[in-house]
């Protein structure tokens, strides 16, 4: 009776709240539910939530108004708040209004099924215990196959930076097993996919008995040397000399690194916890533009922390010029309950918040655009993607570096690995045009 009802579901966040929709995907498929790309045509409404920043909880507690909206004229729908938010303001959203009938954090997606069928008989749920153990090993993803998948290789998040919510919403450290892994990339290969993300908060810290994250790089990269593996995120203090060497050993493992800094200063550094000081961040990037030349970085960047002065931001706008990052994701503090920051204040005025981050933005874009024109007359080797967002007859793709690339249609096909000259670029694309033939320097065509 139920068995052919349908859910929507939107996603907020990073990337490992996409790929823990697929797993919410293949939980509710499984209990027989039909997902429905339209909001106006569920049965069950699910928005999968994101606590990391104060404005993403805004634009979600937005959205529930619009949910609460479509109940008021559908009732019998009904309405779950999944995710990181669902884990830290349980209580305020059952408090928000009689509209959401569920509220799930994220080692407790099991339970959906369960818990919509008591919502039906109007009991709410709420399932917001934290595991120590759950890891989703069993639960195959739901993909609709295409070029790229997300693959979480472990979950939670032991660092405790002093900003972040992230180990109060989504637990203690945990990495799946090796063995799980490797059978999905096996899966994804014969499925044709190209490219593989391997996700966690800290991927460098990834243990499965003696198995280490290199360990893990070159067995999921050796399933299909055409298949381009990338990974993200890396904490500066767990990347390994090891590691390093691994991804310039094999041609499939991206050379892209995405190593947030978050700050310039070493007493900003100290009290975010960070565990690391600005000299030790910056040997470490020159060891990985020695060992990997041909690497491309980016990093996160937090303006106005706690007590950060005009001399600590100097400090970072410093170690943009210095490390030369090809892109850089930046935001302004925003305190988080519980984190021990909450405790030092929110002092750096938002005035002064905007114009740090606007300093940095400017100068990162200066940097990226510099870094993209030595780029001008190389050929790169580009997996196609799809079309590009201005034109129909334009494709995009990118190098492995993770360089988005446009170029005019030319017979290709999507998921075809071609050769582009660049011949423009500006600081976030690189535009060029096809070689006539294929050049032997291209690591993937050519092993
Ligand atoms: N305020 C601002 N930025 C934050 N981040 C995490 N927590 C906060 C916060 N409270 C940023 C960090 C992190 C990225 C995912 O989000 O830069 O690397
Ligand atoms: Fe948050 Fe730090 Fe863990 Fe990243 S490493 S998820 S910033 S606590």
């Amino acid at each position: 009776m139920q068995t052919s009802r349908s859910f929507y579901i939107e996603t907020y966040g990073c990337q490992m709240n996409m790929a823990d929709t697929e797993i919410v995907l293949s939980i509710m498929h499984g209990a027989g539910f039909i997902r429905t790309e339209t909001l106006s045509s569920a049965d069950i409404v699910l928005i999968n939530t994101c606590a990391v920043r104060d404005n993403a909880e805004q634009r979600i507690t937005g959205r529930l108004g619009d949910f609460n909206h479509y109940k008021k004229t559908n009732p019998n729908v009904i309405v779950g708040v999944i995710g990181c938010m669902a884990e830290r303001v349980r209580k305020e959203l059952m408090e928000l209004g009689d509209f959401i009938d569920l509220v799930i954090g994220p080692d407790e997606y099991r339970k959906l099924p369960v818990l919509i069928e008591a919502a039906d008989g109007g009991e709410k749920g709420i399932a917001v215990k934290l595991s120590r153990v759950e890891k989703y090993d069993d639960i195959i993803p739901f993909r609709t196959d295409g070029l790229s998948a997300w693959i979480s290789i472990m979950r939670g998040c032991d660092k405790f930076c002093a900003y972040c919510v992230v180990p109060f919403t989504r637990g203690r450290e945990r990495s799946r097993s090796l063995a799980s892994i490797v059978s999905e990339v096996e899966d994804l290969s014969h499925r044709g996919f190209k490219e593989a993300t391997l996700l966690g908060q800290n991927v460098n810290s990834y243990s499965d008995g003696t198995f280490n994250f290199a360990d893990l790089l070159v067995k999921v990269a050796d399933v299909d040397k055409k298949m381009r593996i990338r990974f993200m995120t890396s904490h500066p203090q767990d990347m390994s000399d090891k590691l390093i060497d691994t991804i310039a050993s094999r041609n499939n493992i991206c050379n892209y690194i995405h190593l947030p800094v978050q700050s310039g200063s070493d007493r900003i550094l100290e009290l975010m916890n960070r565990t690391y000081t600005r000299n030790q961040y910056l040997n470490l990037i020159n060891r990985i533009k020695k060992v990997i030349p041909n690497i491309s970085l980016t990093t996160d960047v937090i303006s106005g922390f706690p007590t950060e002065t005009e001399d600590d931001h100097k400090k970072t706008l410093d170690l943009l010029h210095e490390v030369e990052f090809d892109g850089a994701y930046t935001f302004k503090y925003s305190p988080r309950e519980n984190t021990k920051a909450w405790q030092m204040g929110d002092d750096v005025p938002e005035d002064i918040k905007n114009r740090r981050l606007g300093e940095i933005i400017d100068l990162q874009r200066n940097i990226s655009l510099r870094r993209n024109k030595t780029m001008i007359g190389d050929t790169v080797e580009v997996l196609v993607e799809g079309l590009s967002k201005k034109s129909v007859n334009e494709f995009c793709g990118r190098t492995n570096t993770n360089k988005m690339v446009v170029f005019p249609k030319n017979g290709d096909a999507i998921g075809d690995y071609i050769g582009i000259r660049i011949e423009r670029v500006n600081s976030a694309t690189l535009f060029g045009t096809k070689t006539g033939h294929s050049l032997p320097q291209f690591a993937i065509l050519t092993t």
